[in-house]
Parts: C-alpha cells; structure tokens; sequence
C-alpha cells in the first residue's frame, strides 16, 4: 500500500509541473500560490491583516473586472487569510495576477501550492515507561497536555478515544469540533477535544473526493498517529492476534486535537499551513506531523515556516525523518527548530512455530492474520518447485502440501506464488530485515532463518512421508539485538548538513495502534479481505507520534521548558546502545554499527529525559542568526521569521545545538569550532567534566572541560575545537562528547560527526 501511495503522490506532483510549463490560457491557467505579505508596512486604514490581503486581491480583480464566484477558475480567489503560522493568505491567481501582486504594497514572497509526501509504508514497553517511577508518574502521564495532531483525521469512535479517566476539557481550550456533517459536538470528548478540516487549497486544485469534507479519517493514517501518541487504556488490541496486549498510547492523559489537511493520502501546502494556523490558535502545545516535502528551501517549505511560527509560541513541532532510507541524503524536515523523527525497529518478533514430523521445531517470522493451525500436512520438498516462482507449477505438484521456498530474493514474488497456488502452506527462508519491517503474509506461512533450513531438508529428504504441523499468533519479545536502524528511516546528511538530522529515533516498526474499522487490513488467500480495530504499521509516520508522545509528558512534567530544551532533554538523553550494550546496528547497511546519519543521538529514553541534567536551549532569534547565515534574501528570511524586528546583526551557522557537524570535504578547513552554552536543570550546585569518544583522525579540545555549576538554572559556556579532515571511509566518521556530572548522576551526550 505504501508504495502504491507514494507513486499516486509522485505522479500528482509531476503532472503539477509539467502543466506549469506549458500554461495554455491565461484564465483557464489559475493556480494556488501561497503569499507571503510584511505586515509591518500595512496601511492604518485597515483594521485588520484580513482586510488588507482582501483589498489586495480586490485591486486584482479591479483590473480586470472580474466577477466573484467561488466555484471555479474564472477569478482570482481567496482560500485561506492566515494569522499564526505565516503572514499571508492563499489564493488562486493566473500568472498576470500574480505579476501584479507581486508588485503589491508589502509583498514579501509567493510560491506555488505542492502536494505533500505522507510518510507511510505501509513501542512503548520497549520505551520503559512505569506506571510508578519516573516520567509516566513525573507528568501524570501527559495530563492536560494538548497534542495537535495534523494528519488524515481520525475515528472517533475508536475505543482508543473513550474519555473514561479524563477530566474536563479546560475552559481556555479554544478548539471546535467540526466533523463536516450533522454529529459535530457529540464525537468529541475529554480525550479527543478537537476535531477540523481543511480541504480548500485540495479543492481549488480540482481534487474532489468524499473524505475532502470531514474530519473523520478514511484511511486509517491519522487514527493510528493519534492513537499512538495519546490513546487511552484499551485492553486485549491486537493485530488479529499478533502484538496482544492493553493498547495505550506514549501519554495516555494528554488530549487530542486533530486537524485534517488530508485526503486520499494527499495534501497541499495551503491546507497544511492552514491546519498549523488554526492549531497555534487553539492553543495546543505540541504538534505531531507525519508527513514531508522533498528538499525545498527552507523559505518555501510550508512545514518549516508555520513552524517556525509555533516555535515562537512555545509549542514544539515534532515531525517525521521520511521513509526513503537507507539511502543517504533523504532526510526530511531538517529545519533546526523542528523535532526529526527516525524510527528503529524493536525486540518484538511476531512468529509461527514449525513442528516437523520427527518433533523438531523451528519458529520463524510469521503474521498470518488467523488464529489457525496446520496439523500433520505433508511437506513437499521438490528441486524443481524451490523457486516457488510458478502458482500453476505449484498447484499441479503440491496442491494440499506445504512447500519449501528457498531463498531467492524476491520474497515478495515468492508469496504471491503460493497465495495464488493451492497449496496448503509454505515454509520460507530469508533474513531481509526490510520485510520483517514492512511484509505481510496472506497465505499459511512461517519464513525460517537460512540457518534452520538444513533441519528441514534433511528431514524431508529422509523422510518417506514428510509432514509439518504449523501454529501462528505467537508474539516474542525481548529479541536481540534491537533497537536497529529501520532500513526505511530516511538518512542525513539534511539539506542544511550543518545541522544533524534526524535528531534522534524511535520504534516505528511494526507498531501497533487503533485502524478504521472499515477498510481492508489483511488479506487471506486472493481475495478474503479482512478488517481490524488496530494494526501494525511501519514507518517514521508511526516513530514521530512516539517522540511526540514524549515530548507532551515533558512539557506536562515541566511546562517551563521551550520547544529547544524538551528536544534538548530527549537528545541528550537518548541511547545509541542496544539491548547487548553494543553500538545499534543498522538494517539497512549489513547489521554495521548505525551511524549518526542514520540514528541522530540515538533511541528516545523517557525517563532518562525526564531529567537531563544540562539542556542546550536556543531561542527564535538563535535560529535567525543561524538563518542569516544561509546568506538568504531579506524577503525569504521575512517569509519565515514574518517579524522585521529580527536582523540579521548576528550572523552564526553555530547553532546552540545538542549535536555537532565539521564539515570538512570540500573544503580546504582542517579545524571548526563550536561555541556551546547549557543550562543546568539539575537539582543545584554539581560540576560536569567534559569525556570524549573520537572520530577516526580527528582530534578534538573542549574549554574549559569542566564546568562547575552553583545553581540551578546557571548558564556557563564551553568552546569545541574539531581538528582534522574529510572522513576516509563511509563518507562519515562520528564520536561524542559526553559532559557527566561527578555524582554520575547525568550523562549529557552529544553524537559528533565529521562529513
Ligand atoms: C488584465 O488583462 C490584461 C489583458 O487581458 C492582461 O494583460 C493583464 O495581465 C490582466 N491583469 C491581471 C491582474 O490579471
Ligand atoms: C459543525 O461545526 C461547524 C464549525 O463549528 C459549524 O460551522 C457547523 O454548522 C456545525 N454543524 C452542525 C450541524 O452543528
Ligand atoms: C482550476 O484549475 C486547476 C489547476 O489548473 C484545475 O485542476 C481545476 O480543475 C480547475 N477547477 C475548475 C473548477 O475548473
Ligand atoms: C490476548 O490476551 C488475553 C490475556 O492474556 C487473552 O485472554 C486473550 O485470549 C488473548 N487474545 C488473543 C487473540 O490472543
Ligand atoms: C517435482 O516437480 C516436477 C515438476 O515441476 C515433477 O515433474 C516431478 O514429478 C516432481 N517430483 C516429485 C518427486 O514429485
Ligand atoms: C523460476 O526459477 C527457476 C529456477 O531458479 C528458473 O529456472 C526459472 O527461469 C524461473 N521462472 C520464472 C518465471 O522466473
Ligand atoms: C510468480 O513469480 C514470478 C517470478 O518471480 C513473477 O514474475 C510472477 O508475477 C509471480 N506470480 C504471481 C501470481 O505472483
Ligand atoms: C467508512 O465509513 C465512513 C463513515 O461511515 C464512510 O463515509 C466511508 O465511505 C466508509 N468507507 C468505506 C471504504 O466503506
Ligand atoms: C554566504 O556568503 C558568504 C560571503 O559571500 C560566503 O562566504 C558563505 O560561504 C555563504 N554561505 C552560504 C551558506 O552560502
Ligand atoms: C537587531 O536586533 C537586535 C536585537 O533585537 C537589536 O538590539 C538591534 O538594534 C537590531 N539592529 C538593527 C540594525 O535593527
Ligand atoms: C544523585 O541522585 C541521588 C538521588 O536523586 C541524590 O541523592 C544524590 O545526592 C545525587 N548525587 C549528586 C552528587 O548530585
Ligand atoms: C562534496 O562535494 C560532492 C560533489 O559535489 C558532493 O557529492 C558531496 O555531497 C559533498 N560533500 C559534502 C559533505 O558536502
């Protein structure tokens, strides 16, 4: 499904620009544009920003006297005026029209409506949160805490959203639940507080379909984020069996909001910002975003800018990595004032058990979505029939029997064979870590390790009636090594490499969360669609809402905090170790140590957040000077600061961030320095000194190493000097730098990466 999706996304967005090269008629050529103005230059005469950007696509129509309607093309039109996450509006204009807004009093910047990427493909006990210690009891588990989430609507219905435990929703909530029909207010509840659509800049584009006009979810995306994040208690979910357990989310008494820009896994800038607009607004105080744009200038990236803006407001925007890994450089949301989300795969393994006839038993991997069993069915082991790559071959000499596939790397074609083949079942073998990430298995099956398949064929050959019992439903946990780098996590360096992204990892793998009820979520055989209250999906659209889960205990447990110091709290203490206490492998590169590109910090620790020790904040106008730094235009940086009281008087791509980049090929540099600042957040008086892990052929000096703290909230600075060169193999080398206080009470790490 996931690759499907992807590809209906790509299409739109190429069919998109190639009509903008080849514009027919001007008046038939109107398209969506996002328009930035500079509200400090508005005329007194207008009473509000509304006003003035309506009075200025007047003037448009003024000229040519146009007449006004709202339903086609004939006219430039107004979709959305903004007042929180940018300074603008969107509208449909032809090209003339924008020429002459762009001559327009106080125009700062315009650009063209996209379609967006949502990161689908298709946990929290391995998060170790406790009921009775640490940030669970610490934050009250989320209590009060308002989570925007923007994503394809939800179910609300599902019993993840009953409100049974909740208080009341608190009076300065400003939300509305607005479904789009007749049941409005009566879906909404102390758990789901907030529930709107936003489907102009989708309309305008031509879309029309029926889930552009509710805010309920119809394809299950949004249900699952929410759920994850702050679903409450739900006993005995599971995935047909799989993954059984009490569903809950990461903070199971935080609220939710949902905000849908959503339809048919698309959706455009203009309807995105507006979701953000609405959610700074309404007063949420995170914000959970799945969903990307492929490397756009920071100044054009409508994710970015609006949040931006709820950066101001003190909300943190925790956003998804992308799924295009384990290539390099695909990394998206890089904006250093996002949260970017990777994903990990965890210790979970959904299995059946194999027992051959002469009472060996094998578990493989298996999520054959029935509570079933074969018992005592014959097993086939045919040279000709190993490849499994014919249905017909398989049903004419195996019909009945259970078949062994042998490994030929295409697993996916393998299954497809045998589902489509009367064969009672098959035995596969292979250990590709991407499909125990994203696979599916609609036909009686168990994939072995390569290691097991000796046991079966010397016992098939051997054997003069060879039979098999298989059982499915079994769930292990506990699996080493894990966590992993997923193979689909998206990969830095970012667009800006300067900055490390993502900035750390989550589970995303296989997890578990509530689905909508009536749309197919597995398959038995060709044809048996069947339906699930909960799923397992993969994918960082399913990592983000864990760190974002996090993020709302945090800010719960200290509402003081800025968007920069939670990030901080759940960098620094994130872990880059496995459950052997060895270096976290990589999925996608060979099961190598991951490197920092792949992990950021490493694995979210809640707990471990909940008291960091030292936290690295920045403020708005850090981000500003590290923004002057990309040498952008006054208006670009206008487009995403929207305040001209910032200047660019501070130039400095030294961010005050929890991780560190030299950027050394291409260039003739043999040393960078770092100008760091940490807050102590700890109990009082403590001294930290400085423990360093080099990266290959690098050498690095911290001053001083070591700093002594009298009180809480004491600021004391430190210079890092990398020395060195380009890395010499895998285009990267990376260390860390450890600041530990002397009661070994805090370790504040931060990964270092030499590019
Ligand atoms: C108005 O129409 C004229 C001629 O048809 C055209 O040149 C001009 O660009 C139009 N102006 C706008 C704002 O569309
Ligand atoms: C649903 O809510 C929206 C927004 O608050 C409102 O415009 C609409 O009239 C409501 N519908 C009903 C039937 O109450
Ligand atoms: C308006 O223009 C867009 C983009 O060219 C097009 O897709 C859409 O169908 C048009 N809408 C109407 C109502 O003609
Ligand atoms: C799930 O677990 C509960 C409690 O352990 C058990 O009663 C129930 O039968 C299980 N359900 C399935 C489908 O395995
Ligand atoms: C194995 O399969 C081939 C055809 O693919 C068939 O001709 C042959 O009889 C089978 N061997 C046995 C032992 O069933
Ligand atoms: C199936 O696999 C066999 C053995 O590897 C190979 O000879 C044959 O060409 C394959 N057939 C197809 C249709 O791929
Ligand atoms: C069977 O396998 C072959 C070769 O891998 C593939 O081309 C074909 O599409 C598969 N058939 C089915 C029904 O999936
Ligand atoms: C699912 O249910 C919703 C709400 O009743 C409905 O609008 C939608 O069409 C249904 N989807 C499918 C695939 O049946
Ligand atoms: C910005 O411009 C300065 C001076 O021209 C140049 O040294 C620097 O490399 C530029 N930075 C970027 C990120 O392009
Ligand atoms: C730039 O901003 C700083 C901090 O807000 C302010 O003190 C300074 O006066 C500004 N400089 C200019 C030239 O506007
Ligand atoms: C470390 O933490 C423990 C428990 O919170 C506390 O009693 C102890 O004083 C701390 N040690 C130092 C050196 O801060
Ligand atoms: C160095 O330049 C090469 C060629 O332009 C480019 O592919 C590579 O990404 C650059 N490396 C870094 C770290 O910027």
């Amino acid at each position: 499904m996931g690759m499907k999706v992807a590809n209906m996304v790509t299409l739109a967005y190429l069919l998109f620009h190639a009509c903008l090269l080849f514009p027919s008629s001007t008046s038939a050529y109107r398209s969506t544009y996002i328009v930035h103005k500079d509200m400090s230059v508005m005329p007194k005469a207008f009473a509000s920003h509304d006003q003035w950007y309506l009075a200025t696509l007047n003037s448009l129509k003024a000229v040519n006297g146009s007449t006004t309607s709202n339903a086609d093309n004939s006219t430039a039109r107004l979709l959305y005026t903004y007042t929180n996450a940018i300074h603008g509006f969107s509208a449909v204009l032809s090209p003339e029209e924008l020429e002459t807004l762009k001559k327009s009093h106080g125009f700062v910047s315009a650009y063209p409506d996209r379609t967006v990427k949502l990161h689908t493909t298709h946990t929290t006990e391995f998060l170790s949160l406790n009921p009775n210690t640490g940030l669970w009891p610490a934050s009250n588990f989320g209590k009060d805490v308002i989570v925007g989430v923007i994503d394809s609507g939800v179910w609300p219905e599902s019993e993840s959203f009953k409100d049974d435990g909740m208080t009341e929703v608190p009076a300065s909530w400003k939300g509305a639940c607005d479904f789009g029909g007749d049941s409005n207010t009566s879906l909404c509840n102390r758990k789901l507080i907030g529930a709107r659509f936003f489907n102009k800049g989708g309309r305008a584009a031509g879309d029309d379909s029926e889930d552009m006009n509710t805010a309920r979810d119809m394809d299950g995306h949004g249900t699952h984020i929410a759920s994850t994040i702050a679903g409450n208690y739900v006993e005995g979910a599971s995935f047909f069996g799989y993954a059984n357990g009490t569903a809950r989310g990461v903070a199971p008494r935080a609220r939710l909001a949902v905000y849908n820009p959503i339809f048919s896994f698309s959706g455009y800038s203009s309807d995105i910002i507006a979701s953000i607009d609405q959610a700074i607004a309404d007063g949420v105080d995170v914000i959970s975003i799945s969903m990307g744009f492929d490397r756009i200038p920071l100044y054009e990236d409508p994710i970015a800018i609006a949040s931006f803006a709820a950066m101001e407001k003190g909300v943190l925007v925790s956003s998804s990595a992308g799924n295009d890994g384990p290539l390099a450089s695909t990394v998206k949301n890089g904006a250093p004032w996002l949260l970017t989300v990777g994903a990990s795969s965890d210790d979970r393994q959904f299995a059946g058990t194999l027992t051959l006839g002469n009472g060996v038993s094998i578990v493989g991997w298996s999520l054959f979505p029935a509570n079933a069993w074969r018992v005592g069915v014959s097993l086939v082991y045919n040279e000709t029939l190993l490849a499994c790559n014919s249905s017909k071959l398989l049903s004419d000499q195996a019909a009945g029997s259970i078949v062994i596939c042998l490994d030929n790397s295409n697993l996916g074609a393998q299954i497809d064979n045998v589902t489509a083949s009367s064969v009672a079942g098959a035995i596969f073998v292979s250990n590709d870590p991407h499909f125990f990430e994203a696979g599916d298995l609609p036909c009686p099956a168990v994939v072995i390790s390569p290691m097991d398949v000796p046991k079966v064929i010397e016992y098939a050959k051997s054997s003069d009636s060879p039979s098999v019992t298989m059982k499915f439903q079994q769930t292990f946990i506990g699996t080493k090594t894990a966590p992993s780098a997923a193979t689909y996590s998206s990969r830095g360096p970012a667009n800006h490499p300067g900055i490390l992204k993502p900035d750390l990892v989550a589970p995303g793998t296989k997890v578990l969360a509530a689905w909508i009820p009536n749309t197919s979520t597995a398959r038995i055989g060709l044809d048996l669609e069947l339906t699930s209250d909960y799923i397992l999906a993969s994918g960082t659209s399913a990592s983000c809402p864990q760190a974002s889960g996090v993020a709302a205990l945090l800010k719960g447990a200290h509402p003081d905090w800025s968007p920069a110091a939670i990030r901080s709290a759940m960098m620094t203490t994130a872990n880059p170790l496995d459950n052997t206490f060895n270096p976290m492998r990589d999925n996608g590169d060979n099961h190598q140590p991951a490197t920092p590109l792949a992990i950021g910090s490493g694995q979210v620790d809640p707990n471990k957040a909940l008291d960091p020790g030292l936290i690295y904040d920045a403020d708005a106008q850090d981000y500003v000077n590290f923004l002057c730094s990309l040498n952008f235009t006054r208006e670009q940086l206008l487009t995403i600061t929207r305040s001209s009281s910032y200047n660019c008087s501070t130039i400095s791509s030294d961010l005050n961030y929890p991780s560190f980049v030299a950027l050394f090929s291409n260039t003739s540099r043999t040393v960078q320095e770092f100008h760091r600042t940490v807050t102590n957040v700890g109990d009082g008086a403590s001294t930290y000194r400085v423990k360093l892990m080099l990266p290959k052929g690098i050498s690095i000096s911290v001053t001083p190493d070591t700093l002594v703290f009298k009180e809480k909230h004491e600021k004391l600075s430190f210079v890092v000097s990398v020395k060195g060169g380009p890395p010499t193999e895998r285009n990267v080398s990376y260390g860390s730098l450890v600041w530990a206080d002397d009661g070994g009470n805090h370790t504040v790490r931060s990964p270092i990466v030499v590019l």
